[in-house]
């Protein structure tokens, strides 16, 4: 059973769905039909899951109702189903606030001229454009077809033939995505590319050029790449995830484009999903973990075998230490990997738990079984359930029967907090720069001609209460181009209330919206009172410019004492 769907899929279980959408950028609306193939059927009754649909009429049925509309799961359509049938056809257009499509204006794309549309489905927004079963316990293949009122091309995350696309593979609806746009495609390698828009193409493309590199790493340890093609789509900068493993067409934030490849751990991530995630997929919200966990681990696997060990332990310590911060800041019983979510809406679940704890009980389990057993144990669990959902339960069962362990599994799964036999990552990561920062602290001036990314954001995090009109002096950092460091230099400049930080603010906070830089930089200024003056008038005009998903957990923030 899936808390979050109306859907029965006990009852009748959909298979397969035709898509046949048209995309009006002048009413930002999707109209068109969603026809749902299943086993032929007596059951009586089919229910859908929708959020906002407006339903205009169900053929080959006897009838339909929508029900009453939750908060968080939407609304059901209850369709009554004629004797022996296998199919209906929903005729249906979506509303302008859908929580799964984010619409656009010319002014927040790069080039400024043409609008964009991108949908975002998971946990449970596929439910706001396209009515179905939306649960990731169950899996259909699909095709579509797409137009768009004004000519622009649109994709969808599946083979591509035009305007006709296909998935031939059973997916979670979690994993359904169309993007339309003003889109120009580089090739990456033979089968991979990247999507942006024009003024951003070739950027892209010199940013991504270890994609194949990184799809040969995992398919050496984990077995074949199964989706055929590995595209990218970079979005405008209000997306508000880094990324999002849709399949055959990872959608990407661009405030990764670095210019030096030093953000591309995103890119292995949502890459390793095509493995843990989209072939292997959590059976509910609450067994996130299973998506996530594994995914943070292998991507680091793919950071070392590609770009070294050094590189990945820099990564992992920063992981860490966000771990722990994160975890303070969360109840206990949100430190858990199962997390039960009655009554929430699984998009609150996605804490660093399921993401950092879920990979570092792999690494401790990798390191008690060994490398080369730990390969293989995941080789295997991959192939065991390809194209299927699993729970928590079912992984635990698996692994019990292909490995003993005396790390305690139940512990890590069911208890807050991390315990005592985690394997920690490589303390020497940053010993050259922590020496750096305490020589800086007393007045020495420091070489940081050859940092990394990785390398400044640690120094920048150990420094405590630095001064920082020295560190801009310096160091320039109000005039980075990198939005990681960037979020971290305006962080520090709200915390000391460093105007020549604080000026930068606004027109971040007003272009970007990706939710991990806008939370705690929305939340370090609710700090104060005069931080709180600011972020509420800067929410004001930046708002209209989130998309749904970002609105709302800003919103908890900003409104949270209303
Ligand atoms: N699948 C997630 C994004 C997601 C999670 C969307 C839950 C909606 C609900 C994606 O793979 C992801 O984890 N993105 C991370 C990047 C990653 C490198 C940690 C992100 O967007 O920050
Ligand atoms: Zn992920």
């Amino acid at each position: 059973m899936d808390i979050h769907s109306w859907s029965r899929p006990d009852e009748v279980q959909v298979r397969h769905l035709e898509l046949d959408l048209d995309v009006h950028f002048d009413r930002k609306i999707l109209t068109g039909a969603a026809t749902l193939h299943f086993d032929p059927t007596s059951h009586p009754e089919l229910v859908l899951d929708t959020r906002d649909l407006e339903i205009h009429s169900v053929e080959n049925a006897a009838g339909f109702e929508v029900g009453a509309r939750d908060p968080i799961l939407g609304a059901p359509l209850r369709i009554r189903l004629t004797p022996g049938c296998s199919w209906v056809r929903v005729n249906y257009s979506t509303s302008p606030n859908a929580s799964g499509l984010q619409w656009l204006d010319p002014a927040q794309t790069a080039g400024k001229r043409m609008p964009f549309l991108y949908t975002q489905s998971q946990a449970i927004h596929a439910r706001s454009w396209i009515p179905l079963q939306d649960s990731p316990a169950v899996r259909i293949t699909f095709e579509g077809r797409v137009r768009t009122s004004n000519g622009l091309s649109a994709v969808m995350a599946a083979e591509r033939a035009g305007n006709h696309f296909r998935m031939r593979h059973p997916v979670p609806s979690y994993l359904i995505a169309l993007a339309a746009g003003d889109l120009e495609f580089r090739s990456l390698g033979e089968r991979c590319g990247v999507f942006a828009e024009p003024s951003l193409v070739d950027a892209a493309r010199r940013e991504f050029a270890d994609t194949e590199a990184m799809i040969r790493a995992v398919e050496e340890m984990f077995g074949p790449y199964r989706w055929g093609r590995y595209d990218l789509l970079v979005l405008p900068p209000s997306f508000p995830f880094g990324g999002m493993e849709n399949p055959c067409l990872t959608f990407a934030t661009p405030t990764i484009l670095a210019g030096d490849k030093s953000l591309v751990a995103l890119v292995a991530h949502e890459l390793a999903h095509s493995w843990s995630g989209n072939l292997v997929t959590n059976a509910t919200w609450s067994d996130f973990w299973l998506n996530e966990g594994f995914t943070v681990y292998i991507e680091g696997r793919i950071i070392e075998k590609v770009y070294g060990q050094d590189r990945y332990a820099m990564e992992a310590t920063l992981a860490r230490r966000e771990l722990d911060r994160e975890m303070e800041s969360l109840p206990e019983s949100d430190r858990v990997l199962y997390l039960p979510l009655a009554g929430r809406d699984p998009d609150d679940g996605c804490t660093l738990v399921p993401y950092q704890k879920g990979a570092l009980l792999l690494r401790t389990l990798e390191r008690e079984v060994g490398r080369d057993r730990f390969d293989a144990f995941l080789r295997s669990y991959f192939d065991h359930f390809a194209f299927r959902s699993i729970s928590t339960a079912e992984f635990l069962n698996y692994f019990r029967t292909e490995l003993s362990t005396t790390v305690p599994l139940d512990e890590w799964i069911y208890s807050p907090g991390i315990p005592a036999s985690a394997a920690e990552p490589y303390s020497d990561a940053f010993t050259c720069v922590e020496t750096a920062a305490s020589r800086w602290r007393n007045g020495e001036t420091i070489d940081t001609s050859r940092w990394s990314t990785q390398e400044w954001l640690h120094f920048l995090r150990v420094l405590e209460k630095p001064d920082l009109a020295r560190l801009e002096a310096e160091f320039h950092l109000s005039r980075t181009g990198n939005a990681e460091i960037l979020s971290q230099w305006l962080a520090m400049s709200i915390q000391a209330q460093f105007e020549p930080g604080l000026a930068l603010l606004d027109s971040f906070l007003c272009s970007v919206g990706r939710r991990k830089f806008l939370k705690p930089l929305y939340s370090e200024l609710l700090k104060t009172p005069e931080g709180a003056e600011r972020a509420r008038s800067i929410y004001r005009r930046a708002r209209p410019g989130y998309h749904p998903i970002a609105q709302h957990t800003i919103d908890g923030l900003v409104f949270a004492d209303r």
